[in-house]
């Protein structure tokens, strides 16, 4: 009987110290599997009950019940001081999580050249001015073509090789001009805009032409306006891009429908001093295509060319970063290599 109430008191005792150890739901799961489950140490007092007398077992079986309802409340009680624990400590850790915490083992991505350089170029055209504006690169045949002097019987739409699509008179844009049409039928004057974009090309690939590359459309309408204000503005912003104070540039005619006089202005290359395949040999670059907006597209938009001019450039913003980053191969730009990408 003794024995019994020794062991009694040596399973509250180590269960006590059991419980003060315990810091997880499984850790007490497996503490109430140990006393009270069905083959725990509590459930196996009751059973050494049939060698007691009828006296004994008067005062050592409520005793044991006792133990085993208030043990099993411990654990009930410890379970959900646990529970709790666990519930306010997780909403601790969302009150200080901190979103700009810097990890170190984490990769930072960082901006696309592409989109720095177009950045660069808005900053430039935005501090003399302009206007940022967008056009859809589904377009439709009057404003990628007929708007802008290009008839369909015009030799002209052979320059650009059209991915037409199976929606009647719509084509992915070949260049980034017919968002001129769009302003100006759509905006008051006087207009300065440039219109950095996505165009398509249905051509073969290789190091200087892609299916898909940018450009940037500009120009300024207002009452006269000529091409000193177009050379003045190339300048100013090639200077910019460039970071020089003197750039070697010169002026060609060039021909492009939607202007009259169209000119083409040529950059040294950088990559050379007396000539590489970049240059073709020719130590000139042609990069800013250009001209005073042709009449025929000012009355197509509802704009009389007696009163109003313009002028309007689009230069191709993929090979202004070819040279600016000394990328040689147009195709690097859309590969996804990491490598590449890795060194902007
Ligand atoms: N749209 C022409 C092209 O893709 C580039 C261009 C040339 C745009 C002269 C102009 C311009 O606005 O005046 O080849």
């Amino acid at each position: 009987m003794a024995q019994l109430k020794e062991k009694i008191d040596t399973i509250k005792k180590a269960f006590q110290e059991a419980l003060s150890k315990v810091q997880t739901l499984a850790e007490l799961d497996q503490l109430r599997t140990t006393y009270v489950g069905k083959k725990g140490l509590i459930p196996a007092l009751m059973k050494e009950l049939k060698d007691l007398s009828v006296d004994d077992k008067k005062v050592f079986g409520p005793l044991i019940n006792t133990l085993k309802a208030e043990t099993q409340t411990i654990l009930d009680d410890a379970k959900q001081t646990i529970i709790n624990k666990q519930a306010e400590s997780k909403i601790k850790k969302q009150e200080h999580f901190d979103i700009t915490a810097y990890k170190t083992n984490v990769e930072q991505g960082h901006q696309h050249p592409y989109s720095q350089i177009t950045e660069e170029i808005e900053d430039i055209f935005l501090s003399m001015g302009y206007e940022i504006l967008d056009g859809p690169e589904l377009e439709t045949d009057f404003h990628n073509f007929t708007a802008l002097n290009i008839p369909e019987d015009h030799p002209a739409r052979d320059m650009y090789d059209t991915f037409w699509t199976d929606r009647l008179n719509m084509l992915l844009r070949t260049h980034t001009s017919p968002v001129q049409i769009r302003a100006m039928k759509e905006k008051k004057l006087p207009i300065a805009a440039v219109v950095p974009g996505r165009v398509f090309r249905h051509e073969a690939t290789d190091a200087s032409h892609d299916f898909m590359f940018l450009q940037c459309e500009g120009f300024y309408i207002d009452k006269n306006v000529n091409l000193s204000h177009l050379f003045a503005t190339a300048q100013t912003f090639l200077k910019t891009l460039f970071k020089k104070e003197k750039l070697d540039i010169r002026i060609r005619p060039g021909f492009f429908p939607f202007v009259e006089p169209g000119i083409e202005i040529d950059m040294r290359c950088p990559f050379c001093q007396d000539g590489c395949s970049v240059c073709k040999k020719t130590t000139w670059m042609e990069i800013f295509p250009g001209g005073l907006i042709h009449p025929n597209v000012l009355t197509a938009c509802g704009i009389d060319p007696n009163e109003y001019s313009g002028f309007a450039f689009g230069f191709g913003l993929s090979r202004l970063a070819m040279l600016k980053y000394g990328i040689r191969d147009i195709r690097h730009f859309y590969s996804g290599k990491l490598k590449f990408l890795e060194q902007f």
